[in-house]
């Protein structure tokens, strides 16, 4: 059985060796994420080179996710690197401070606005969580807090505020360098950090096509602005191309107990919207130095498939973990398992629903034919964009949805999505009576289908014509084909 859930994995020290990169996109790697957060653009440069060279010397489309920073508030560094921080103990963030000469008392801030966005009882989280603290006072340029939970803190750990409300724009001046990084590496796909509204989206999408990059966009969704309002988290799904459940900020913001709920909302308002979504952070944690998921972790992963994600993703696992590889292994494992579930291959979606556009009505149609007409082994999409096959593949089935496009960028961008595989196919080079039997022939060459087998094909009057998709047809392999 095809695995139809995608892996995203990020790249760093732990698959830097050919070997290791080899391993991992061999075991089954979709898209490569690279962390902005961490490394110089030359190593990124780097690192996109190589996956492009190791996917085509394994005949593979792998897509390249470059992941911004965004406007991660941090604390400055402490005279002696670390302190620790006890229950009940008062502690300032200081603005005025020096950088470098944080105590058991104090520490210096990066982002003096957060003076204006927290108030008196205000709870800010630092460290991914492991430390609280409440707000008693805000001064001039300082903010004291009676630490909650207490423990060892760090240089630069990451600061969030329990409920969201920190105004920092989405965009920060090194996510705008690092955008024309991106585009020079051929990036297939950008992720936004922090993103608050639409707007975030569109100016990142314009800085990317002046940059001359034609990537995808995700939104990452770890705001509690976002989570808590379905109107401000629709406008900005339908401002992006897919959304990233970005679990790690999300739950500093939101607290763990909504977490699961959140992520079932977002996945489902994007794929409702017709977007694609990654289901990502700790999701194989334990795998950093474990061979062996716990099963907790494998009823995440199987629970955000069920939950009909596009992808889900590893982070710390791959990029500096013991074992990338095997928790690339777990993840297809598990992956499958989940999706031999037969509450995966029926679909619901959008039934009561209207449509306005001809492509969407085709593509919603393909598949109804594709899931309810038996002997059907697989669907054939004509694409320029991916926007047909992204259309498709929202609606669950057991079918490959083959995504058939000249365009290199589509051919990337479409392994993202789930039950989608990209094959190259011109159809502008092929006399336009024969591009049905082509393109069926181009899968039976390649042992997909056989003499007999029903396909399904979608495709428009005009070669190469972007949402023109307008037709559908049933055909026999074998026969001939106009
Ligand atoms: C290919 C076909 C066209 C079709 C188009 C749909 O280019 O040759 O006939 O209209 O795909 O592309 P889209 O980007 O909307 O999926
Ligand atoms: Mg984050």
């Amino acid at each position: 059985m095809l695995r139809r859930t995608k892996i995203v994995a990020t790249l760093g020290p732990a698959t830097d060796s050919p070997d290791a990169l080899a391993g991992i996109i061999a075991a089954g790697v979709d898209v490569t994420r690279l962390n902005f957060s961490h490394g110089s653009a030359e190593e990124h440069m780097e690192r996109a080179k190589r996956v492009r060279d190791t996917a085509a010397s394994q005949g593979r489309f792998v897509a390249l996710l470059a992941d911004l920073q965004g406007p991660k508030l941090r604390i400055a560094r402490f005279a002696n690197n670390k302190i620790t921080l006890t229950p009940g103990q008062t502690f300032t963030l200081d603005a005025a401070m020096d950088k470098e000469a944080g105590t058991e008392q104090a520490v210096g801030i990066d982002y003096e606005d957060l003076i204006n966005d927290v108030a008196p009882g205000d709870v800010l989280v630092l460290d991914d969580g492991r430390i609280e603290m409440e707000v008693t006072e805000v001064g001039e340029h300082s903010i004291t807090s009676r630490v909650l939970i207490g423990g060892p803190l760090s240089n630069n750990k990451g600061l969030n505020k329990r409920g969201g409300g920190l105004s920092a724009d989405a965009l920060t001046e090194k996510d705008k360098q690092d955008i024309v990084t991106a585009a020079r590496l051929g990036a297939d796909y950008v992720a936004v950090s922090f993103v608050r509204t639409a707007d975030d989206m569109h100016t990142a999408r314009q800085l990317l096509r002046e940059a001359g990059s034609e990537a995808g966009l995700v939104a990452k969704i770890e705001r509690a602005e976002l989570a808590h309002d379905t109107d401000a988290l629709d406008a900005v799904i339908s401002a992006s191309d897919a959304v990233m459940v970005a679990r790690g900020d999300l739950a500093v913001e939101i607290g763990d107990a909504e977490l699961v709920a959140v992520q079932k909302h977002i996945i489902s308002r994007a794929r409702v919207l017709n977007r694609a979504v990654i289901t990502a952070t700790q999701m194989m944690e334990s795998m950093i130095t474990n061979p062996m998921p716990t099963r907790a972790e494998v009823s995440d992963v199987a629970n955000a498939v069920m939950d009909y994600t596009d992808a889900v993703m590893l982070s710390a696992e791959t990029a500096v973990g013991d074992y990338p590889q095997e928790a690339v292994e777990a993840m297809v494992r598990i992956c499958i398992g989940a999706e031999r579930h037969p509450s995966m291959h029926q679909s619901k979606h959008r039934i009561h629903q209207d449509m306005v556009q001809v492509d969407e009505a085709i593509a919603l149609s393909a598949m109804y034919a594709a899931n309810h007409l038996q002997g059907v082994s697989a669907i054939i999409c004509l694409t320029e964009s991916g926007a047909t096959p992204r259309l498709m593949s929202r609606i669950k089935s057991s079918l490959p949805i083959f995504a058939l496009s000249r365009n290199h960028t589509t051919q990337h961008r479409v392994v993202l999505y789930r039950g989608v595989q990209s094959v190259p196919f011109d159809s502008a080079t092929v006399p336009n009576d024969q591009v049905n039997n082509m393109a069926v022939s181009k899968l039976k060459d390649q042992g997909i289908v056989q003499d007999g087998d029903l396909v399904i094909l979608t495709k428009g009057d005009y070669a190469n014509a972007q949402g023109g998709t307008n037709s559908m047809k049933i055909v026999r392999v074998g026969a001939d084909i106009r």
